[in-house]
């Protein structure tokens, strides 16, 4: 199975467009150790001609240019696809205005939870994928489905989606629900990618507020995680006077301290640990900073776009 990074930036990229933080600055000024990010999506194939991809990014159509398996090939017909299906895993606004860029009644499968395909068919502007065409599947917590090719065939690569701690898209907070903003379990979900034939897998988690101890169990043994890396330190954004959320406000769990992810895996046992869905100001974006050290020599690794792993 192949997995190819389509963009490894959360909300916004890297640099964003309206952030003159210095991390943002470096990357706009291309300097070498600050290399730019799209924003949050993976792709994934069995054979680099069909492919599923896992939520749908503002920067679909630059993704799609960067990875030119993704786009038809020289004997494709006319019209055609090597996109076989959509995987959401939240509707944040940077994993699914994407799918604004699918629409042209190209048939594919788009899989998301209940809830998150309600939302969608409650925005009119989602009605440019044509139902004709495109086939929303709410899919079930907790249980294996086989991914279908868009002709309905069997693709061969099967997923268990779950909850995990997190919240309501930004876009669809509640004020008045309360704390957690209306926020239900279906509203963050992680990924198990299984290949059905080989048995390999992996996880993919690009958003996740804190790390239970049955996630732990679950991620035990584990031979490849992408997991959300948003921040360094939880007030990071506060402190570098670019924003006024924490990251527990805004559903991300911080690399550093106690209860960050560095030290809450540590005695995990993970084959390839991969940050993704990177927030603009993380320290760990810069390839010579000491926060990427201290990542690195924890195991870890920073994804970037186009970056290919074969399991
Ligand atoms: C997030 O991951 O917290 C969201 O993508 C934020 C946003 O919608 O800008
Ligand atoms: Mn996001």
């Amino acid at each position: 199975m192949f997995i190819r990074v389509l963009g490894a930036a959360a909300g916004g990229g890297y640099p964003q467009w309206n952030c003159n933080h210095p991390n943002s600055r470096l990357a706009r000024n291309k300097n070498s150790n600050a290399i730019k990010r799209t924003q949050s999506s993976i792709a994934v194939s069995l054979d680099k001609k069909k492919w599923f991809i896992l939520n749908a990014s503002p920067d679909l159509r630059q993704q799609l240019w960067e990875n030119p398996e993704l786009m038809p090939a020289e004997n494709d017909p006319l019209r055609y696809s090597p996109i076989m299906g959509v995987f959401l895993t939240n509707a944040d606004v940077d994993h699914t205005a994407g799918l604004i860029n699918l629409r042209e009644s190209q048939a594919f499968n788009l899989y998301a939870t209940e809830r998150v395909i309600n939302v969608l068919n409650s925005n009119s502007i989602f009605n440019v994928l044509n139902p004709k065409f495109v086939n929303k599947v709410p899919i079930k917590l907790d249980s294996y489905l086989e991914l279908l090719n868009a002709d309905k065939t069997a693709s061969g690569i099967k997923v268990k989606a779950f909850a995990v701690p997190g919240k309501v898209a930004l876009w669809l907070e509640d004020a008045n629900k309360g704390p957690n903003f209306g926020s239900v379990d279906e509203d963050t979900i992680a990924l198990e990618i299984c290949n059905e034939e080989t048995g390999a897998s992996f996880f993919y988690i690009p958003a996740c507020a804190y790390v239970p101890d049955w996630l732990k169990d679950k991620l035990n043994n584990t031979n490849l995680l992408f997991f959300d890396g948003t921040l360094w330190t939880d007030d990071e954004m506060i402190k570098q006077k670019v924003g006024i959320k924490t990251g527990k406000r805004m559903g991300h769990i911080s690399m550093s301290g106690e209860e960050g992810s560095l030290n809450i895996f540590k005695d995990v046992k993970i084959n390839r640990k991969i940050f993704i869905h990177i927030n603009t100001t993380n320290p760990a974006l810069l390839n010579n900073s000491s926060e990427r050290k201290v990542l690195e020599n924890a195991g870890w690794e920073v994804a970037y776009d186009t970056m290919e792993i074969k399991i």
